[in-house]
């Protein structure tokens, strides 16, 4: 299934999510445009409960603006000890707007004196066609929160999340580095494999 006809747009405002979507997306999919590049200019409430439903809220809104088929990336940071927060939370974990420090401070604070520190990415993507049919796919990268950030590379709470697979923090590893083990990337590289491209 060949669906992707030849534009996609990513429905993100966020800078770094559309970066490393690109990145990842690479030359296989070549007419990949940001909200910016064709000219709309829109902040998505994301008042779903789950990562599918505000991934869905934000493709859909996409689609029925431009009549194109959108990407969105829903994700987030599900921390053990408490119970998966922030999760569907994480970018306004420390009130609105999104301050990453501030989450990352309130984060480490929730977190002092506990000794159990895994915690897992989590990143639902969807794409929505103007036909009004969909594909998604779910990842998840595992690992620990540190006691104090590390690292500046990366974006929100990359300083703090120490990779399992690399041993390192996601702010501290390279874009390829973070992309190949990463929960966007491997959700990225699903829908790749759903959508046979
Ligand atoms: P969304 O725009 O609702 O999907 O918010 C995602 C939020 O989850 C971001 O603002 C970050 O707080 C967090 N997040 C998601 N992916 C990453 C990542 O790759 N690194 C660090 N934080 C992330």
């Amino acid at each position: 299934m060949n669906v992707l006809h030849d534009k996609l747009v990513i429905a993100s405002n966020n800078k770094h999510k559309l970066r490393e979507i690109r990145e990842i997306l690479g030359t296989r999919f070549p007419h990949i445009f940001s909200l910016a590049e064709i000219g709309i200019d829109v902040e998505i409430a994301e008042t779903g409960a789950t990562f599918l439903e505000n991934a869905r809220i934000k493709a859909k809104t996409i689609v029925g603006m431009t009549g194109l088929p959108a990407l969105a990336d829903d994700s987030g940071l599900e921390v053990c000890a408490l119970n998966g927060a922030p999760g569907v939370y994480s970018a306004r974990y420390a009130g609105e707007p999104c301050d990453h420090d501030k989450n990352n401070e309130k984060l480490l604070k929730a977190l002092e004196g506990v000794n159990d520190r895994r915690a897992a990415f989590v990143s639902v993507i969807m794409v929505c066609f103007p036909d009004g049919s969909e594909v998604y796919t779910e990842a998840r990268a595992e690992g620990e929160i540190l006691t104090a950030p590390r690292g500046t590379g990366g974006f929100g709470y990359d300083p703090v999340f120490l990779s399992k697979d690399l041993d390192i923090t996601f702010a501290e590893a390279t874009s390829a580095q973070k992309n190949s083990v990463g929960h966007r990337g491997r959700a990225v590289n699903n829908l790749l494999k759903l959508l046979e491209i």
